[in-house]
């Protein structure tokens, strides 16, 4: 009977453990998910400000830096975070608060394909 009883609290002992864990790992799951939403895409943030404001100038054959690719734009991503960020481009009217944090959040965010 004393057993028993032993038997039964470590058994309840490890349900309990087992279930704040698996609490543990489900909130730490969602907050990752959480960040990875809240990364800035390329595809849907940076690209269009790319292609509105820069490429008219910096496409394929014009001024360097050409970024008219992902693959572009990632060699040249800290001297485009410089430049935006300083307001020096784009030439012909700045781009807004918005904008510009797009960009520099993405190159901090380590310039991802995403
Ligand atoms: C109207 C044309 C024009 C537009 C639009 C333009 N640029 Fe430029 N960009 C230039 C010129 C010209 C240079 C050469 C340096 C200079 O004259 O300041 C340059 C230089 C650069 C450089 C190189 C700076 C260095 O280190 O030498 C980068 C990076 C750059 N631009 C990024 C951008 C980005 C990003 C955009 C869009 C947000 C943009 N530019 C829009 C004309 C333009």
């Amino acid at each position: 009977m004393k057993y028993n009883k032993k038997f039964q609290t470590l058994i309840l002992a490890l349900l309990l453990g087992f279930l704040v864990a698996s609490c543990i790992s489900n909130v730490e799951e969602q907050l990752e998910e959480q960040l990875e939403e809240t990364k800035v895409s390329y595809i849907n943030n940076v690209k269009p400000i790319l292609e509105a404001r820069c490429l008219s100038c910096h496409g394929a054959g014009g001024i360097f830096p050409d970024i008219s690719s992902y693959e572009k734009v990632n060699a040249h991503a800290v001297s485009v975070k410089e430049e935006v960020a300083s307001g020096r481009m784009p030439k012909g009217g700045p781009l807004t608060a918005a904008q510009i944090k797009s960009i520099v959040d993405w190159v901090d965010e380590g310039a991802l394909e995403n």
